[in-house]
């Protein structure tokens, strides 16, 4: 497997990961190889590229990734940011983010939910241009078949959870884009008879999730509505420091914590570093290895239940090597 660091609080949270990678190796004796990958702001400032040529080979040669945060540029003409790149260039259609009230941690709303949020098209397509230096534009795309991957996907775990997959969209506006999604979306839900399929505008369900969070099981969004919508979930159920993705396409699959590089704590050692450390919970699933990933979430549910050394983002006075120490202590099969 390849090892993104990143930037920021990259480095802090996956250097935690990886003594929690260590530790459960050797607890189930895992056949996990780690390979080190420079790519973010970084290998930016070293090579004028956030993901240089040998870093794309390498990651072509792996299974699949865990990647720290990366800090994006941001100007018209500046390069993708590492997480898009990678999203597009292996077909990683899906990103799966789960939101669940975790112990002790503040739950502002009791939401126990999936979002499946389509990853390679809508706003994120690339087609941004500058007409003049009064007007830009920028052109969303939708295609049938990415829309069906992700419900198919969607629907598929509903079926082994609550039962409902609630789209969200804009088609009362965006008639094509939202409106061949939704339609996709319909057709699709006729193939699981036993799911309840709801759909609701975008903007009415950023309301209802801190309302009625307990109306949601699967959300499934277009890219820019699921970035969205992951960010003020997590802010309901303890904070970004929480929340874990995985990025997943037929053949590779990157793993990350939904969280950012967080400039305003970096360097500072108080990052929470189970964002980080739940992606790889996600990886091992993914990988093959449910009671390894069983055992990683455990030990994070058990410190989390102690509140020894929690760090600050979960009102403790804790570092992020103090709250992985814990972690560590509480791995057992
Ligand atoms: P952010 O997620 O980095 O930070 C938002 C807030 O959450 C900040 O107050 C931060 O301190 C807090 N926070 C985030 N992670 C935390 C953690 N593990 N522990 C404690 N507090 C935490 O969002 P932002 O400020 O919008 O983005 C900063 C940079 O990160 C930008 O360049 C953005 O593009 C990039 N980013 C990268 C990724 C990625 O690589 N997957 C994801 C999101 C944002
Ligand atoms: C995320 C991030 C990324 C996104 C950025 C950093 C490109 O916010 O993974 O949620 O918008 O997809
Ligand atoms: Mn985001």
């Amino acid at each position: 497997m390849a090892v993104i660091e990143g930037d920021g609080i990259g480095p802090e949270v996956i250097s935690s990961t990886v003594k929690v990678i260590n530790a459960v190796k050797g607890i189930y004796r895992l056949p996990i190889e780690l390979e080190f990958v420079e790519a973010g702001l970084n290998a930016y400032k070293k090579y004028g590229t956030n993901l240089p040529k040998h870093s794309q080979n390498k990651l072509a040669d792996s299974n699949c990734v865990l990647k720290g945060p990366t800090t994006s540029l941001e100007g018209f003409g500046t390069e993708l940011g590492v997480p898009v790149k990678i999203r597009k260039s292996f077909n990683l259609y899906a990103n799966i983010r789960p939101f669940k009230p975790l112990p002790r941690v503040n739950n502002v709303a009791r939401l126990d939910a999936i979002i499946v949020r389509e990853n390679t098209e809508g706003s994120y397509s690339g087609f941004e241009y500058m007409i003049s230096d009064q007007v830009a534009l920028g052109i969303r795309l939708a295609t049938r078949s990415a829309a069906e991957k992700i419900f198919k996907i969607a629907f598929n775990m509903a079926k082994n959870r609550r039962k409902k997959v609630t789209l969200a969209h804009k088609a009362n506006v965006l008639k094509a884009t939202d409106g061949l999604y939704k339609e996709v979306f319909l057709q699709e839900a006729k193939k699981y008879p036993d799911v309840t399929a709801e759909e609701s505008h975008i903007d009415a369900l950023a309301g209802w999730l801190i309302l009625k969070p307990e109306s949601y099981d699967v959300i499934v969004a277009e890219n820019l509505y699921g970035d969205i919508i992951s960010d003020e979930a997590a802010a309901l159920v303890g904070g970004l420091g929480l929340i874990s993705s995985a990025n997943v396409g037929d053949n590779y699959a990157m793993f990350e914590p939904v969280h950012g590089s967080a400039p305003d704590i970096a360097g500072k050692g108080i990052a929470n570093p189970i964002a980080a450390i739940m992606s790889f919970k996600m990886m091992l699933e993914w990988m093959g290895y449910p009671e390894a990933a069983n055992c990683v979430e455990a030990a994070v549910i058990k410190t989390l239940n102690e509140g020894k050394n929690l760090t600050p983002d979960l009102g403790g006075t804790g570092k992020t090597a103090d709250i992985e120490n814990e972690i560590i202590l509480n791995l057992s099969k």
